[in-house]
């Protein structure tokens, strides 16, 4: 009777450990899904406008241009990066409004991309 106690306590802790283990990587790193942030071979057209598509181009297209910022074409987006303007928004910093406007400053892997094509000198590629 003691062994069959211990030997259910034993399948008890491993139960817990294991599913301790396995479920804390989207947590340690959010916005991943899981896996690793990967910022290389960053293009404007593959990685930057999609992300501006899906976060900003409703609010900053050519035809809505909230605050005089257009982001659905390179050549209207980039005065706002070499000013600084556009790095210090999406970030969060001070000196500018955080956007997206009234959301969630955007997941930190394409913050990552973002930062790593304008530290690129952001090609339009
Ligand atoms: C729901 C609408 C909305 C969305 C979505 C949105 N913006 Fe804006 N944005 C605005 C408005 C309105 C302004 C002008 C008022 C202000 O500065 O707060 C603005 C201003 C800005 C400015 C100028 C900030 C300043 O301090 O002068 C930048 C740069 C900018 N947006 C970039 C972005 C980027 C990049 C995204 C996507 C990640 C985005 N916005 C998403 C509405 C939006």
């Amino acid at each position: 009777m003691r062994i069959m106690t211990l030997g259910l306590w034993l399948v008890c802790l491993t139960t817990v450990f294991t599913s301790c283990y396995y479920d804390s990587e989207e947590e340690l790193y959010p916005g991943t899904g899981g896996g690793v942030c990967d910022t290389s071979n960053i293009t404007f057209s593959g990685t930057i406008q999609p992300i501006l598509t899906s976060n900003c181009n409703q609010c900053h297209s050519s035809s809505i241009a909230s605050g005089g910022v257009i982001t659905d074409s390179y050549q209207a987006l980039l005065p706002h990066i070499q000013s600084g303007i556009f790095r210090k928004a999406v970030n969060h910093e001070p000196g500018a409004s955080p956007m997206p406007q009234n959301a969630q400053k955007l997941p930190a892997c394409e913050l990552s991309k973002i930062n790593a094509w304008i530290n690129a000198g952001a090609p339009n590629n």
